[in-house]
C-alpha cells in the first residue's frame, strides 16, 4: 500500500472509527485491562522519548508528528518548546486543543494535515510517537529523509519491532475489538529501516534507544540524527 493510501486509511480510522476509543485511551477514564497495559506502555514510551530531549526546550521549534490527542504536545510545550502539533485527524486535534491548558496554547500551532508537509517549515527536533507504525519501511525511510532535510537536531520515532511475541499477539488480533480495529501495524527490523533510509538517500545516524513491552503494547524507540 502506498504512503498516501496508508495515510488516507489512517485518517478515516483515527478521525472517525477510533476517535472515541483514542480519546478514552489517552484520558484517565477507566479502560479494559488490556487497554490499561497499552496506556501504561504508552506513558513509559512518552517518558523514554522525552528523556532524549533537553529538559529546557525554550526557544526550540519541535514537530509533534501525528500529535493525536496531544499528550506529547503538552509535555513539549511544558518544557518551553514552540510546538507544531500536526495530525491528519481534525477531531483528535480538537481533543488536544480542549485538553491542553489554555496558557500553553500560545506556544502551540495545531495543524490539521500531513505531518510531512514542507509548509510546516524547519525544526530543531521532531517526535513521531506511534505515528509511523502503520507504514511500510520504505515510507518510513522516505519520511525520515524528508524531515531530516529540515531538522537540526534529533528525529525521535517509534516502530513496532519484529519480535516473535508481537507477531503472535497481532495475529491473535485482540488489540482492539473488531468494530474499531486499527489498520494493520507493520512490524520492522532495525535493518529494514536502515536500508530504507539509505535508499531514500538520507544521511545520518540511526540508533535504537528503548524498547517498551507492557502487555499488549510493544514498541521500539529510535533516534535518527541527520
Ligand atoms: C497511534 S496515534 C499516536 C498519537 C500520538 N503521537 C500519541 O502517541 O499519543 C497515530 C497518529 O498519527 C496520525 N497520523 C498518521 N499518519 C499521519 C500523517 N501522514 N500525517 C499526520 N498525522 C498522521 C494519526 O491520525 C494518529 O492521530
Amino acid at each position: 500500500m502506498s504512503y498516501e493510501a496508508t495515510r488516507d486509511r489512517l485518517e478515516r480510522y483515527f478521525d472517525r472509527t477510533a476517535a472515541p476509543a483514542w480519546e478514552r485511551l489517552t484520558s484517565d477514564a477507566p479502560v479494559s485491562r488490556i487497554r490499561q497495559t497499552v496506556r501504561e506502555g504508552r506513558d513509559a514510551m512518552r517518558a523514554a522519548l522525552l528523556d532524549r530531549l533537553p529538559a529546557d526546550l525554550a526557544g526550540a521549534r519541535v514537530l509533534d508528528a501525528g500529535a493525536g490527542a496531544g499528550q506529547m504536545t503538552e509535555a513539549l510545550a511544558r518544557r518551553g518548546a514552540r510546538v507544531v502539533a500536526a495530525d491528519i485527524s481534525p477531531s483528535l486535534l480538537a481533543v488536544a486543543r480542549r485538553r491542553i491548558p489554555a496558557p500553553l496554547h500560545a506556544r502551540i500551532d495545531f495543524v490539521a494535515g500531513d505531518m510531512l508537509d514542507e509548509r510546516l517549515g524547519a525544526f530543531d527536533h521532531v517526535v513521531a510517537m506511534d505515528s509511523l507504525i502503520h507504514y511500510q519501511a520504505a515510507d518510513i525511510g522516505a519520511a525520515l529523509a524528508r524531515l531530516g532535510r529540515r531538522t537540526a537536531g534529533s528525529i525521535l520515532f517509534t516502530i513496532a519491532p519484529r519480535t516473535p511475541l508481537l507477531m503472535l499477539m497481532w495475529a491473535a488480533g485482540r488489540f482492539f475489538p473488531r468494530s474499531d480495529r486499527s489498520p494493520a501495524i507493520v512490524p520492522h527490523a532495525d535493518a529494514a529501516i536502515r536500508a530504507a533510509l539509505a535508499s531514500a538517500g538520507a544521511e545520518g545516524t540511526l540508533r535504537r534507544i528503548a524498547r517498551i513491552a507492557r502487555g499488549f503494547y510493544i514498541s521500539q524507540a529510535m533516534e535518527f540524527r541527520p
